[in-house]
């Protein structure tokens, strides 16, 4: 339905006011659609700024608590974690992923005490912990799949033991999701929910992220085998299909603004919920541009929030999450 004509229909009379626009307002951005990505560093007393990404810390086990208390009090529903594992505790099979007491599950262990209501989303996959910064384990020159899925799977049993809610594999390699549910259900972890990186491309756009995890300067090539062509849409149609069949119970696009057609495409197609991340480098450009007096940082902000809610994500993670909950309650 197009409307009535020029003069008769006149757009700008619902743009007038406030309350109108307010009113006929189509989607909305809140609290509750937000998850907010933090990354945990090993030692104590230790709070260390991300270089390019202003605002994001990274901080040791001792300061976990305070450091979410903020998000936990605006009710932001979920926090995703991510360990920065120290270059020594790092090897080619990324052993430390499958140790008890590593970061990751101690952070798990930690803040599921502190904050039971608050969602806890899991990492899975090998980069944080393997010396060659690559998702899996290396056999002949080439990401192995099925070595790799032998790791994830006893990596995510282990993470939803120590308290993770959510598992969220990262690593595209193919099968990963069945494997973990499977895995997840032999161990009795049948409310464990896995939120799959179902198209996940291999991006320019996560440097800061690697650097936050000490990652950039040891990967060995790119992920181009493993992660998807930016080229390609209808390829993520099949993996988002794949994953859902395989036991996802939510899908994510990653990265987001410059893939929010994805986005719309997965959430019209597939009806399950969806989710979006806004990555690293979509945060660092931004901030550099707000650091330049070119962005209004809050307007910015909300506005590239609200484009993944309209473009079909039921949720964002994104590092302006705290941020953006602070706007949004007041
Ligand atoms: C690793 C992982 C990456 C991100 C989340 N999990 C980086 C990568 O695949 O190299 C990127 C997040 C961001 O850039 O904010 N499996």
């Amino acid at each position: 339905m197009r409307g009535a004509d020029f003069p008769a229909g006149r757009p700008r009379r619902l743009r007038r006011e406030g309350w109108t626009r307010r009113l006929v307002a189509e989607h909305r951005l809140g609290v509750d659609d937000l998850i907010w990505p933090i990354f945990i560093v090993e030692g104590s007393g230790r709070t260390v700024p991300v270089a390019a990404m202003p605002g994001v810390d990274r901080v040791s086990l001792d300061r976990l608590e305070g450091h979410v208390a903020e998000a936990a009090k605006l009710g932001i529903p979920a926090v995703a974690l991510f360990p920065a594992t120290p270059a020594e505790r790092k090897d080619a099979e990324g052993t430390e992923a499958l140790r008890p007491d590593n970061l990751m599950c101690s952070a798990a262990r930690l803040l599921k005490r502190a904050y039971p209501g608050l969602g806890l989303v899991g990492d899975v996959a090998l980069d944080p912990y393997t010396d060659h910064g690559h998702d899996g384990v290396i056999r002949d020159g080439y990401v192995a799949n099925d070595d790799t899925l032998a790791v994830l799977t006893r990596q995510a049993v282990q993470q939803a033991q120590a308290g993770i809610d959510v598992i969220a594999p990262s690593d595209m390699m193919d099968g990963r999701v069945g494997a973990i549910r499977a895995a997840l259900d032999e161990a009795g972890l049948i409310h464990t929910s896995i939120m799959s990186y179902a198209a996940k491309y291999a991006s320019a756009f996560y440097g800061p992220f690697r650097d936050a995890l000490g990652s950039a300067k040891s990967l060995h090539g790119d992920k181009k085998t493993y992660q998807m062509d930016a080229a390609n849409t209808d390829e993520a149609m099949r993996e988002v299909e794949t994953d859902l069949r395989e036991g996802a119970d939510m899908v994510m696009v990653k990265p987001g603004m410059p893939y929010l057609d994805i986005v719309r495409r997965v959430a019209e197609r597939f009806e399950a919920p969806t989710f979006a991340y806004q990555v690293s480098g979509e945060y660092a450009m931004m901030c550099a541009a707000v650091e330049r007096g070119w962005l209004d940082r809050e307007r910015a902000m909300l506005e590239s929030l609200l484009g993944f809610k309209r473009a079909g994500a039921d949720g964002v993670l994104t590092y302006f999450a705290v941020e953006a909950a602070r706007v949004l309650r007041s």
